[in-house]
């Protein structure tokens, strides 16, 4: 489509799904009852659904035509082998281990990892990467580089990890205490920013030097890999998926969760290289997840697996994909509206800091726009800051987190043009408000990823 403006969805629409139309007295109603935590809406209670692109691709029809032929034996099913084989080629490990979803596969790697004492190092662990690791006792430290942290600096490769540290950190934790290393690509929890082939060769490097476990989280590795060929020098003549395979050279093994840019509702994997570490993980597999040929998974979601991560790497897919984010981003800067520049893969993520500067960070700004959203255009969207990061003091004051930001991920192949431009209009409406200077308490919370079920109510 070159010459063209217009970023056209490369698809057609075969089946479609109806989206039940709100009204604001409605949402009003919808929201309190939820807690005014948008995790705890009916989806039918939701217009547009940003919360996540996890798990809420659409697949195509050959994925689902796939399925209809998928092995659902439960030892050595055709179904198991293609994915097998799909994994190993795209990631060069031998050993792959199918789960669930992705945190089953941080829950088998990182327990067996971790424990007291131990160190985790990331440029940012996922929420519940965080989780596994710190419920096993271990601590997770991360170190972005130090433009990560600036919203509105601009930076090819924000989602870099910051390798001089790391080396020093390593160095100083002692490298028996390290856990693994663990590199997100694209960093999520960071602005879904990439992560450039230099710098996942240099950690590899400093990995190397010191002899630690290298693991990339690689749930978003073609968007990454996007950006790689088009932003790099020297990578603009590889495919994209050649450039994944290069990123995953450079690893002892990665996990996956399938259902970002493997474009399916459900799955994952673990592959490594070592098969000492292999073995051990395997037992884990088999007491917790299935037997190695199917891990959580049914046949017909590993042939939709095997489907989806081919599928993935289609250049007009990515290019439509990375470009129809950034269309929503651009015209939100545009309009005024703080971002975390520049626009990610998978979604967009307000300065919402920026975006309310009278709402007290102990009052949660993001969570206040994520209410707005919902209230303004029955659009879901989700906090990523002190809500989801925050800790306490000793004296149970919110230790904020370093941004606080506020995502609307793009689930794939779902929404088209127009329903982005309605969302575009939404926030014309909340612009206009952006004096508002009351947000929200927590009035009740579990230990652990606090965001899903917490409980709100606005302040004043
Ligand atoms: N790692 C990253 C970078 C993720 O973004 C996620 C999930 C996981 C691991 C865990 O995978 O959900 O299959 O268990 N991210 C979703 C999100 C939930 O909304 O960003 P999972």
């Amino acid at each position: 489509m070159e010459g063209f403006k217009t970023i056209i969805e490369p698809f057609r629409i075969k089946m479609v799904e109806p989206i039940e139309l709100t009204t604001r007295v409605e949402r009003e109603l919808f929201l309190e009852k939820a807690h005014y935590n948008t995790f705890l809406l009916h989806s039918s209670e939701v217009i547009i659904d940003f919360l996540t692109d996890s798990g809420t691709s659409a697949m195509s029809a050959n994925q689902w035509a796939g399925m209809i032929v998928a092995d659902e034996s439960y030892a050595g099913a055709r179904s198991w082998e293609r994915m097998e084989a799909v994994v190993k080629h795209l990631t060069g490990c031998p050993f792959i281990l199918p789960t669930h979803q992705g945190r089953a596969a941080e829950r088998i790697l990182y327990s067996h990892l971790g424990g007291k004492g131990k160190t985790f190092i990331s440029n940012t662990h996922f929420d519940t990467t965080r989780a596994n690791i710190e419920f096993s006792g271990a601590e997770a430290i991360d170190i972005p580089i130090k433009e990560a942290t600036i919203p509105s600096l601009e930076h090819p490769f924000k989602g870099n990890l910051d390798v001089d540290k790391l080396d020093a950190l390593i160095a100083d934790k002692g490298a028996k205490n390290i856990g693994a290393v663990i590199l997100t690509v694209t960093n999520n929890s960071g602005g879904g920013q990439p992560v450039s082939m230099q710098n996942a060769r240099e950690v590899g490097e400093v990995c190397k030097k010191h002899g630690v476990l290298y693991i990339l989280d690689c749930c978003r590795i073609a968007e990454n890999s996007w950006f790689v060929k088009h932003r790099e020098a020297g990578m603009e003549n590889k495919t994209y998926e050649q450039i994944a395979q290069e990123m995953f050279g450079f690893a002892d093994g990665a996990i996956m969760s399938a259902k970002k840019d493997g474009l399916v509702n459900m799955g994952g994997f673990m592959s490594l290289k070592d098969p000492e570490l292999a073995a051990a993980c395997t037992n884990l597999l088999i007491i917790t997840e299935g037997f190695t040929t199917y891990g959580g998974l049914s046949g017909r979601d590993m042939e939709a697996m095997a489907i989806g991560l081919t599928e993935v790497f289609d250049p007009d897919y990515l290019t439509y994909r990375i470009r129809s984010t950034q269309y929503l981003g651009d015209k939100l800067t545009a309009m005024g509206v703080p971002l975390v520049r520049p626009i990610g893969g998978h979604a967009v993520y307000i300065d919402a800091k920026a975006f309310y500067p009278n709402i007290p960070i102990n009052q949660y700004p993001g969570q206040a726009l994520v209410a707005e959203l919902y209230l303004t255009g029955g659009i879901r969207a989700v906090e990523i800051g002190s809500v989801m990061f925050g800790k306490y003091d000793a004296l149970k004051n919110l230790i904020p987190a370093p941004m606080e930001l506020v995502r609307l991920a793009i689930p794939r192949r779902v929404y088209t043009q127009s329903h982005i431009e309605y969302v575009l209009e939404v926030f014309e409406k909340l612009v206009g408000y952006r004096t508002r200077n009351k947000g929200y308490k927590i009035t009740k919370e579990p230990e652990f990823l606090r965001h899903f079920t917490s409980h709100f109510a606005p302040i004043g």
